[in-house]
C-alpha cells in the first residue's frame, strides 16, 4: 500500500521533533494516525501545546503549511489570520477554533477535502520558542453498489463464454475488487480490472470477468476500500430461466405439444358423435316420453333412458 508507506517518514520524524522541542520550552501534540477524511466534508488537523500561564494570544506564531512544498496553508500572528500569502487552493478554506486558541489548541479546520488535499501538513508554533510537528491526512470516498452487466445476456447455454462487467464509481482511494462465485470461491484468472481517476482524483472502476457459463452459477463482484474498510458488492445468477433450450429441443416440444392437443380434440370429438348417436337411437325406440327436466324423481339404475336424456339436454345447453 502506497499510503503506509508514505505516512512511514511522518511517523519517524515525529520522535525526532519531540526531541528537538524538549531543547526548547513547547511541546506539540499532533495525532500518530493519519487523519481519514471523508472527500467533500470537512476536516480536522489536530495540533495542540500546553501555552504558560502567562500566555497571551499576540505573542503566538502559527504557520499550516504544507510539509513537501512549505506553500502557506494557514497562519495567524498578532492576534489575527495572515492569509496574504495563502495558496491558491485553500482560499476560503480554512479556519482555526479561535476560541480555543487561548488554551492552546491551534488545530486546523479545513473544509470541503479534496483528494489533492492527501498529504502531510505541518504545524509549525511560536511563542518565545518555536515547534514544529507533522499531521498526515488520508482522503477516502466510499465505492457506489456496483452495476453488473452479463454479455451476451440473451440465449445463453452452459458452455458458452461470457463475460460479466463490474463498474462503481467514485471511490478513493483505488479498490480491491474481488470475483467470487455462489460458494465464495475466488475468481483470479481471467479478471481483468482498471481503475480510472477522474477530474476530482476520484476512481472510477471497472472489472470484467471471462467465464465459462455453467448451469446454475453465481458471479459476485465484491469492491472493498482498503481505508474505510468498506464493502459494496452485486451478484448475478444465471439459472435455468435465462438458459434457453437448443433450437432444437424447443421446437420438437411445440410439435409434440400440438399433436397431443390435435389427438385430444379428435378424441372428444369422436367420443361426442358416439354419445349422441347412441342417444337418437334410444329416443327413437322410446319415443318421446317425458319431458321433465327438472329431474326430482331419484334417478336409480333402472332409468338408463331418463339420465341418458338429462344428460343430452345438459350438453345442448353447454354447446
Ligand atoms: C512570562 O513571560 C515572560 C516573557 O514575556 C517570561 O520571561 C516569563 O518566564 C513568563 N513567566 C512564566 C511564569 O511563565
Ligand atoms: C472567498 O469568499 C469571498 C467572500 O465570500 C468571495 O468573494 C471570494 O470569491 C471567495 N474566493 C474563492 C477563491 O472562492
Ligand atoms: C481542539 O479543538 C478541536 C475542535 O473543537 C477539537 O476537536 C480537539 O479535540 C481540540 N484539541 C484539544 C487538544 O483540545
Ligand atoms: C479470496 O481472496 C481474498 C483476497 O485475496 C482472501 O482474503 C479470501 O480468503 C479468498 N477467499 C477464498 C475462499 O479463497
Ligand atoms: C479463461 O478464458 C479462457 C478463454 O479465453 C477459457 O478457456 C478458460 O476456461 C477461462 N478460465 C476460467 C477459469 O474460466
Amino acid at each position: 500500500m502506497i499510503f503506509a508507506e508514505a505516512m512511514m517518514p511522518c511517523l519517524w520524524l515525529i520522535p525526532g521533533l519531540l526531541v528537538f522541542s524538549l531543547a526548547g520550552a513547547i511541546e506539540i501534540q499532533v495525532p500518530d494516525d493519519p487523519v481519514v477524511a471523508l472527500f467533500g466534508r470537512d476536516a480536522t488537523l489536530c495540533c495542540s501545546f500546553s501555552p504558560d500561564a502567562n500566555f497571551s494570544l499576540d505573542k503566538l506564531s502559527l504557520i499550516w503549511q504544507l510539509t513537501d512544498t512549505k506553500r502557506l496553508v494557514h497562519s495567524f500572528s498578532g492576534g489575527q489570520d495572515q492569509l496574504a500569502d495563502q495558496g491558491g487552493g485553500y482560499v476560503n478554506r480554512t479556519a482555526l477554533f479561535y476560541d480555543q486558541l487561548p488554551q492552546g489548541n491551534v488545530s486546523l479546520l479545513l473544509r470541503r477535502v479534496q483528494i489533492s488535499d492527501e498529504g502531510s501538513f505541518t504545524c509549525f508554533v511560536r511563542v518565545q520558542d518555536y515547534s514544529s510537528a507533522a499531521v498526515m491526512l488520508q482522503v477516502a470516498a466510499s465505492y457506489s453498489k456496483p452495476n453488473l452487466n452479463l454479455e451476451p445476456n440473451k440465449n445463453l447455454k452452459p458452455g458458452d463464454l461470457v463475460t460479466v462487467t463490474c463498474l462503481t464509481f467514485r471511490g478513493y482511494p483505488e479498490a480491491i475488487v474481488l470475483w467470487q462465485d455462489g460458494q465464495g470461491n475466488n475468481f483470479t484468472e481471467n479478471v481483468t480490472t482498471s481503475q480510472v481517476a477522474n477530474e476530482e482524483g476520484l476512481f472510477d472502476v471497472q472489472s470484467v470477468l471471462r467465464v465459462v457459463l455453467e448451469p446454475t452459477s453465481t458471479y459476485s463482484c465484491l469492491v472493498r476500500n482498503p481505508v474505510l474498510q468498506e464493502e459494496t458488492q452485486a451478484s448475478v445468477t444465471i439459472t435455468g430461466q435465462h438458459l434457453t433450450f437448443p433450437a432444437v429441443a424447443l421446437w420438437v416440444t411445440i410439435a409434440l405439444a400440438i399433436c397431443l392437443l390435435g389427438l385430444l380434440g379428435a378424441l372428444a370429438y369422436v367420443c361426442r358423435k358416439k354419445i349422441r348417436q347412441s342417444c337418437k337411437e334410444e329416443e327413437e325406440n322410446a319415443g318421446m316420453e317425458d319431458q321433465d327436466e327438472d329431474g326430482e324423481e331419484p334417478k336409480t339404475a333402472l332409468q338408463p333412458l331418463k339420465s341418458a336424456e338429462n344428460k343430452e339436454d345438459n350438453e345442448q345447453e353447454i354447446a
